[in-house]
């Protein structure tokens, strides 16, 4: 009989360890991506779809105005972002719509 010591993880315990090692990973600009898009799904969708970010009369022009509007949303969240946090989404939303 197989000691339950064996067992494997819960996959919600590795989830959430490799969450609390984001803070190590903040160069790595793949995993920020990936650390964005989460942070992104799990906060940014409900007040609006993708579509605010690729219709053609967006308001968001440069960078700057990314970052700025992306605290001004999350500000509305509540969501408890670290700065990190936050860098992550504009890296994220900046890769996939805007390319800055
Ligand atoms: C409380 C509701 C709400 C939440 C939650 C929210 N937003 Fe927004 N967001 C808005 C509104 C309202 C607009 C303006 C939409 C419009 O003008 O049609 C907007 C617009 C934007 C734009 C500009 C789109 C453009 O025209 O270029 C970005 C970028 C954006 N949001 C990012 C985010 C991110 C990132 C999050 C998660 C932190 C988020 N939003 C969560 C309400 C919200």
């Amino acid at each position: 009989m197989k000691p339950a010591i064996l067992r494997p993880l819960p996959l919600a315990l590795l989830l959430s360890c490799s969450h609390l090692a984001h803070a190590d990973e903040g160069t790595n600009t793949q995993k920020q991506f990936e650390y964005g898009q989460k942070m992104h799904a799990q906060h940014c969708t409900k007040c609006h779809a993708d579509e605010v970010y690729t219709r053609e009369n967006r308001f968001v022009k440069s960078l700057d105005a990314l970052s700025k509007q992306v605290l001004r949303c999350k500000n509305n969240t509540g969501a408890p972002w670290f700065d990190e946090d936050t860098e992550a989404v504009v890296h994220f939303l900046n890769e996939k719509y805007y390319k800055f």
